[in-house]
């Protein structure tokens, strides 16, 4: 067995520790698709994603894939299967994926090859390098997230609600937004090679320049959105219109829109507004300069080098949904900016480009690079449904600019 430890964000990571997390995530999964009815395993709530089944077996066969196919070398008894399950989908909106139910094997087969991928996973777990477990794990965990997405974009009827509902946590009231001052510096993107695990996308790091700018406090609300929709702009993709009634699409149930809930918008949303409100979407340098600070006082997050807890935002599945935006000020920036990293992602004004030094992961050289095609935005921060994990600073998430269903949201700069 290779026995190795790194430091990751404040805590000993050991392999052993590696393994756990991956299982605790695969209970996750398992969790997740507990809460689909079984007919809903063909239904796609996502027009440009997978029908949920592709999900049942992708998540063991990349394992798999990368585990013992990539990393060990090992030959797989299901090559046909692996293809099939190995890679998602992310069309534009005019090639939409056209597979039928009968293109796919049953449930029942589909189980049975995630099973056997699972099999071979923890044969060999403990012999892999470290790098390929800790894809694994954070693949797994991503998932985690999107699957969350789909699962709130699908109708109510098709879902088993948990016996425990969650608390819908509003004040009511649409909190009041303040500015920060962001001094002028350095801001310190990326991830130096200092063997714990990033993404291909994270390397190699990249100091910038950053002109002084100011920066909204708080995420931008469904209050303050709705004085935009009053003004004639569109409903966002998670509020609904019944009759007179403004509600916003729960996770597992329709309910007034919270006025002090972050709003969930597309990046051409976001950025609809910042110009009605005669600002703009921050940069991602912007966005390192408010969550990070100066290279000579870097902090891991935004409040410190403490390992995230729950006074500190709404992430690693706290919640389904989001809470007020003045929640957790606990979680404030150095200067004092609010859930940076927490209760929904930000878009920034920055198309997803590689930082100089950028090589793509032989194993999986598609994950960014299939991706730079300046159609796709950088994201940055953690929903409720981030694993605490991706909390690093040089974690990038990215989506095309006018897909609505993740949970994003923004604030505005002024520069
Ligand atoms: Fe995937």
């Amino acid at each position: 067995m290779r026995e190795f430890q790194f430091s990751f964000g404040g805590r000993l990571m050991t392999q052993s520790n590696l393994i756990q997390q991956i299982a605790a995530a695969r209970h996750q999964s398992e969790s997740l698709f507990a809460l689909l009815k079984p007919k809903a395993l063909w239904e796609r709530p996502i027009s440009q994603r997978h029908r949920f089944i592709f999900y049942l077996g992708h998540l063991d066969a990349f394992d798999a894939i990368q585990i013992c196919r990539e990393a060990l070398g090992l030959k797989s008894p299901d090559p046909e299967l692996d293809a099939l399950f190995q890679t998602g989908i992310d069309p534009d909106s005019s090639h939409l994926p056209q597979d039928k139910e009968s293109d796919w094997p049953t449930p029942l087969q589909v189980r049975a090859y995630a099973q056997r991928c699972r099999a071979r996973v923890d044969e060999n777990i403990h012999r892999a390098p470290y790098e390929a477990i800790c894809m694994a794990l954070e693949h797994r965990q991503m998932h985690l997230e999107t699957l969350a997405y789909m699962l709130h974009n699908s109708p109510y009827e098709l879902k088993n609600v948990p016996r425990l509902p969650e608390e819908n946590h509003t004040n009511g009231r649409t909190s009041c937004q303040e500015w920060r001052d962001v001094p002028e510096g350095v801001a310190v993107l990326g991830k130096a090679r200092d063997g714990a695990f990033g993404w291909d996308n994270e390397y190699e790091q990249a100091q910038t320049f950053v002109a002084g700018f100011r920066m909204q406090r708080h995420k931008v609300t469904n209050g303050e959105y709705l004085r935009f929709v009053q003004d004639g702009a569109p409903l966002p993709h998670f509020w609904i219109q019944r009759g007179d009634k403004l509600l916003y699409r729960g996770m597992f149930g329709e309910i007034p829109l919270p006025l002090d809930w972050p709003v969930y918008v597309t990046q051409l949303e976001a950025e609809a507004y910042a110009n009605w409100l005669g600002k703009k979407l921050p940069s991602e340098a912007q966005f390192h300069r408010a969550a990070y600070g100066d290279p000579s006082d870097r902090r891991f997050y935004p409040w410190g080098d403490a390992a995230p807890q729950r006074h500190h935002g709404n992430f690693d599945f706290a919640r389904w949904d989001p809470e007020p935006v003045d929640a957790t000020p606990g979680g404030d920036s150095l200067f004092g900016i609010s859930q940076l990293v927490s209760n929904g992602w930000e878009w920034t004004c920055t198309p997803f480009a590689p930082f100089p030094g950028f090589e793509p992961h032989p194993a999986y050289p598609g994950y960014s690079a299939n991706f730079f095609d300046n159609q796709h935005y950088v994201l940055k921060g953690a929903s409720p449904r981030t694993a605490a994990r991706l909390l690093r600073p040089s974690f990038r998430n990215w989506f095309r600019r006018d897909y609505p269903y993740l949970y994003a949201t923004f604030r505005c700069v002024e520069n």
